[in-house]
């Protein structure tokens, strides 16, 4: 790990303060991190960082340095925590671990909750007795649950990061104007997994310092993600990383992962990768998707994904994708699809024949070709727009509702 090029990162990102969803967060110094088999003072390494599906539900993460038992504490009034949630237990135990991945239920719509994270480290685990350590606590932080009938929605897409922390703070900077609901990294944020350090300094402490303690964030795999000996762990710190779908206000929102770019038998796999299986899987999901009542009822349509359906290039991936999945939004009758991976930003506009509906493709990760994708939508249009890393418009395409 490059120790010193991710101190000298985070030290450039450091440098701003960022609004967001109306709230101006000034960036502290990090707390000192500290490698899992440390003996340096129990501590968290990363977080409180916020992720979710809407729904009126909140999934608040963090690690820490040694295990522990954690829990959240929460309430709709800062001096009132008066609720505790542990996360899920499995065959009747409670998480005991360094992870920790707590999702609030039944939250109020529209409401303000306060929360703060609590971890017990668990100095020594012997069979008839177990001894923790002292409670550790976080600042008391908040959010605000997105009501998921809400007439208008607007989100932030970043794509193609490439290890270069910095770019996050920057992009999300070009953006001061409204309050957004979430933040959505489309893939290749990493050039490859290394390891927790790596995650952590190039996007969870970002993340934290800079939005995601009190906004929401989702990620999808790019197929850099898939790379690298830490790739089998990275889901353990996240919601998720792959396909999903969700409703919020006039949009029904699926994520699909497009996996990796090669054959699954092209030598730089070594034989342990799977994604054709994986792709078919997902085609399978999503022909049910598309039948559902969220998905047919929503005013848009509104598909993310890394590799784009078309328009990419001829390697196995995304010619896959175009096979398995533009049939698929062609029928469901989406109304825009939101990608990356070419590293050059690039709006396509509905092709007869091909892909019915627009596909807008983000760039990165070099500067000058960085973009950040700015998607706002009300029950009768929705709007992208990508601006330049300069804060220029560099592609618009508006969506009106069909039906
Ligand atoms: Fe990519």
């Amino acid at each position: 790990m490059q120790k010193k090029d991710a101190r000298t990162n985070r030290r450039s990102f450091l440098k701003s303060s960022l609004l967001l969803g109306g709230l101006v967060i000034t960036q502290h110094e990090p707390r000192a991190q500290h490698a899992p088999e440390s003996k340096e003072e129990f501590s968290f390494l990363a977080g409180p960082y916020l992720q979710t599906t809407f729904a009126n539900s909140m999934t608040i993460l963090w690690v820490t340095n040694r295990e522990a038992s954690s829990w959240v504490e929460y309430g709709t009034s800062e001096t009132k925590l008066d609720q505790k949630a542990y996360g899920t237990s499995e065959l009747g135990l409670k998480p005991a671990g360094r992870i920790n991945r707590i999702t609030l239920e039944r939250l109020q719509p529209g409401k303000t909750y306060y929360y703060q994270i609590v971890s017990k480290e668990l100095v020594e685990f012997q069979p008839y007795k177990v001894t923790y350590g002292p409670e550790k606590r976080a600042d008391i932080e908040q959010f605000t649950v997105s009501d998921p009938t809400k007439q208008t929605v607007s989100f932030l897409m970043l794509n193609d990061i490439h290890d270069r922390p910095n770019s996050i703070g920057h992009l999300l900077g070009l953006d001061q104007e409204a309050d957004r609901d979430f933040v959505f990294f489309n893939g290749d944020i990493f050039d490859y997994q290394t390891d927790e350090q790596q995650l952590i300094e190039h996007m969870l402490t970002p993340v934290t310092q800079l939005f995601a303690k009190h906004k929401p964030f989702l990620f999808v795999r790019g197929n850099h993600e898939t790379r690298g000996k830490f790739a089998r762990d990275i889901a353990d710190y996240f919601q998720h990383i792959g396909n999903s779908a969700f409703t919020l206000g006039p949009a029904r929102f699926v994520i699909i992962d497009s996996g990796e770019d090669k054959e699954d038998d092209h030598p730089v796999y070594a034989g342990i990768v799977d994604f054709d299986s994986y792709r078919r899987e997902q085609a399978k999901w999503l022909a049910e998707e598309i039948q559902g009542e969220a998905f047919r009822r929503a005013a848009f349509r509104v598909v993310l994904m890394h590799i784009p359906p078309r328009y990419s290039g001829d390697a196995h991936g995304a010619t896959h994708c175009t096979e398995l999945f533009e049939p698929l939004f062609n029928q469901g009758k989406v109304d825009v699809v939101l990608s990356g991976h070419t590293h050059r930003y690039k709006i396509h506009p509905p092709a007869a024949g091909l892909n019915n509906y627009p596909i807008v493709i983000g760039g990165g990760p070099r500067d000058g070709q960085r973009t950040l994708t700015r998607v706002e939508m009300t029950n009768q249009q929705l709007n992208v727009q990508l601006l330049n890393d300069a804060g220029e418009e560099v592609g618009q395409y508006t969506v009106n509702r069909k039906k």
